[in-house]
């Protein structure tokens, strides 16, 4: 049996980590124009370096709530695969103990805009920093913004393919191609779940939904699975 589960900001928000769309979320706050496109990056380098470093600050003082280390139980201990797809850019899962596939990228990695060198960095980046393969200043946060590709989409694609559960953890499922995997892992046969605070405005294409704070009723999903007899759920 395959697990997949795709996270979202509601899974670090009770880790401090804001979300985008609730109120008081990053978007409420910043034009996400400005801060997480191409073109933001190309008008106003420092702003958006600015923006990614205050939140990897925020990340690095993060720590692991119960929703993340219950995914890292679950990933350790079920019986069958569990695939965590992220589309968060904290290190939150790995920081409980589990794996993730981040497809927006990471904050605790910088790549270079000129020869897409890439590496680990936990300290503020600037405009004048160097690349250390190629020297150019041309580096950026290794985050993928509005209009690029999010990254390892063919291992995804895969995993939805062959999933018998999907499950949806703290995502509004308004921004593609995350809010698309739902309806790819239905087509293919597999049962899905909404894990979420409120129920979505897509929780229509969900079979089953858990409402609750995620650090709560994750905890309880994950010891159901892992019950005897639970897998069948
Ligand atoms: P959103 O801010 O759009 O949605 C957060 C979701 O988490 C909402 O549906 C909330 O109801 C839910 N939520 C909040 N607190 C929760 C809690 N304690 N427990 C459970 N659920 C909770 O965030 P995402 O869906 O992750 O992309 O946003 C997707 C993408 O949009 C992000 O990866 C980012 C953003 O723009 C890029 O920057 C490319």
């Amino acid at each position: 049996m395959k697990i997949v589960v795709l996270t979202g900001a509601g899974v670090s928000a009770e880790s401090g980590l804001g979300t985008f769309r609730d109120k008081d979320g990053l978007w409420t706050k910043y034009d996400l124009n400005d801060v997480a496109t191409p073109e933001g990056f190309a008008r106003d380098p420092a702003k958006v370096h600015a923006f990614y470093n205050a939140r990897r600050r925020n990340a690095r003082a993060a720590l692991p709530n119960p929703a993340h280390f219950a995914l890292a139980r679950l990933q350790s201990q079920f019986s069958g695969d569990v695939i965590i797809v992220t589309q968060n850019v904290d290190g939150l899962h790995e920081a409980a103990g589990a794996r993730a596939i981040h497809m927006h990228g990471r904050l605790d990695r910088a790549i270079c805009a000129s020869c897409d060198h890439g590496w680990d960095t936990h300290v503020d980046l600037s405009v004048s920093d160097l690349c250390p393969s190629c020297r150019q200043p041309s580096i950026r946060p290794d985050i993928v913004w509005f209009g690029e590709m999010p990254v390892h989409m063919e291992e995804i694609a895969g995993h939805l393919e062959t999933a018998d559960l999907f499950v949806a953890v703290g995502t509004s499922g308004q921004v593609y191609p995350a809010a698309g995997f739902v309806s790819e892992a239905r087509r293919f046969g597999a049962k899905t779940i909404e894990i979420n605070l409120d129920l979505s405005d897509v929780a229509g294409l969900f079979d089953n939904h858990i409402v609750g704070p995620a650090s709560q009723v994750v905890p309880d999903w994950v010891d159901g699975l892992l019950a005897p007899g639970g897998a069948a759920l």
